[in-house]
C-alpha cells in the first residue's frame, strides 16, 4: 500500500506589538491585539505520516520524544486536542526540525505548533497543500486558530507579510490576517545573540502574571493607540516613525514582566549595554536600525534590507559580538505531499 508524508513549512515570526497576557486562558484570548512580521528562511519543517501504533511516535531534530520529555509536553498536548477536536484516531509519526539552532532567540513555539498543526491535519485528512484545506472546510483563519490553541504566536505564523491578530470582542470573534503582503516593504530582522540557554520561566506563567503589574491596564489602555501609529507607519513604509514605537513597545512588555509578581528579569546587563550602545552608535552614523526583544535576552534588530550591509558592519564594531542571524519578511506557510519510499 502507498503511504504518504506530508511535509509542512511554517516561519517563525517577531512581533511588533507583542502579545502579551491572556484574558482567556481557556481559549487562548489574548489581553490586546498583536502585530507581528513573519520570517523567511527562519522556519519549521515538519513531517507527518499515518503510522499503525499504540502513540503518536515524535522526532525533534532526530531525536525521539516521549509524552513525558520535557520538550514532548506541548507537542503531545496539542496533538490530542487535535485528534479530539476531529475524531480522528489514526496515530502519526511526526518529524520536525528547525532552520535555526535551539534557544538563539528566535520563537520555536511559533514555526513548531504552526507547523505540526498543518502537518497532522493534512496526513488525517490526505490533504496535499494549503489551497486545498479550504475545499475540505478547514479555512486558512481554522487552520490559524487551531494552531495559536497550541501557542498563542504560531497563530500569525501561518500568514506572510504584516500580520495582525485581532483580539475581537470575545474568544470568537478573534481574528488572525495579513494586514501588508511581503512585497509592501523589504523589512529584514538580524538577531543578535546573548544567550543560548532555555528561558528561566516559560511563558505561560509569565503571561498569567502580567495582570499583578501596575504597568499592565495603563499598557493595555494605550496600545489601541499604538496600534494604529505602527500601521500608519509601515503603510508609509517610514522606519524614522515605526522604529521609536518597537523600541517603547518592547521596553513596556519588559516593564510589565519585570514588575509583575513573581518578577521575571529576561534580559541581563551584556543585552542591556547593547541596546544602549546601538542607539548611541546608530544616531552617531544616522543608520535606521530599531530593537525589538521577545521574553528572552536576544535582541532583534529590525531594518530596511537596503541597510543591511552597513549594520553588519557596524556590529563588528561591538566587542564580542558573538552570533548574529539575518532573515527577511516572508511569505507564510507552505505544505506539500510526496509519496515514502517505505511501504507500511
Ligand atoms: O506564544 P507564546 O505564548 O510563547 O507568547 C509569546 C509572546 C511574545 O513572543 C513575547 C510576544 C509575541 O507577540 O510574540
Amino acid at each position: 500500500m502507498k503511504s504518504y508524508i506530508y511535509t509542512a513549512t511554517a516561519p517563525s515570526n517577531i512581533a511588533f506589538l507583542k502579545y502579551w497576557g491572556k484574558e482567556d486562558e481557556a481559549e487562548q484570548w489574548p489581553a490586546n491585539d498583536s502585530l507581528s512580521m513573519t520570517l523567511d528562511k527562519l522556519c519549521s519543517v515538519t513531517q507527518a505520516q499515518l503510522i499503525s501504533a499504540p502513540d503518536h511516535v515524535v522526532h525533534l531534530d532526530d531525536e525521539p520524544i516521549g509524552r513525558e520529555h520535557r520538550k514532548g509536553h506541548k507537542i503531545f498536548r496539542h496533538l490530542d486536542f487535535l485528534s479530539e477536536h476531529f475524531s480522528q484516531k489514526s496515530k502519526l509519526s511526526i518529524n520536525s526540525r528547525n532552520s535555526f539552532p535551539t534557544g538563539c532567540g528566535i520563537a520555536s513555539s511559533a514555526s513548531g505548533m504552526a507547523a505540526l498543526t498543518i502537518a497532522a491535519l493534512a496526513a488525517w485528512f490526505d490533504i496535499e497543500n494549503l489551497d486545498a484545506f479550504a475545499e475540505s472546510s478547514i479555512s486558512p483563519e481554522t487552520l490559524a486558530n487551531l494552531s495559536r490553541l497550541g501557542s498563542g504566536s504560531a497563530g500569525r505564523s501561518l500568514f506572510e507579510g504584516i500580520v495582525h491578530w485581532r483580539k475581537g470582542t470575545s474568544p470568537q470573534t478573534q481574528e488572525i490576517l495579513t494586514v501588508f503582503s511581503r512585497q509592501h516593504w523589504a523589512l529584514m530582522d538580524t538577531v543578535v545573540i546573548f544567550s543560548s540557554q532555555e528561558k528561566t520561566v516559560g511563558s505561560t506563567d509569565a503571561h498569567r502574571a502580567a495582570w499583578t503589574s501596575p504597568l499592565f491596564k495603563p499598557r493595555l489602555a494605550g496600545l489601541p493607540n499604538r496600534c494604529a501609529q505602527m500601521m500608519e507607519a509601515i503603510a508609509e513604509k517610514d522606519m524614522s516613525r515605526l522604529g521609536p514605537l518597537l523600541e517603547v513597545e518592547t521596553l513596556e512588555m519588559h516593564g510589565v514582566i519585570m514588575s509583575a509578581r513573581p518578577a521575571v528579569h529576561y534580559f541581563g546587563e551584556q543585552t542591556s549595554n547593547f541596546l544602549a550602545w546601538i542607539r548611541d552608535r546608530r544616531e552617531a552614523i544616522n543608520l535606521p536600525v530599531y530593537f525589538t526583544l521577545d521574553a528572552g535576552a536576544n535582541v532583534h534588530l529590525i531594518h530596511e534590507q537596503k541597510n543591511h550591509a552597513e549594520l553588519m558592519s557596524l556590529l563588528k564594531q561591538y566587542p564580542n559580538i558573538g552570533e548574529t542571524l539575518s532573515d527577511h519578511i516572508g511569505g507564510g506557510a507552505f505544505l506539500s505531499k510526496s509519496e515514502s519510499r517505505v511501504v507500511s
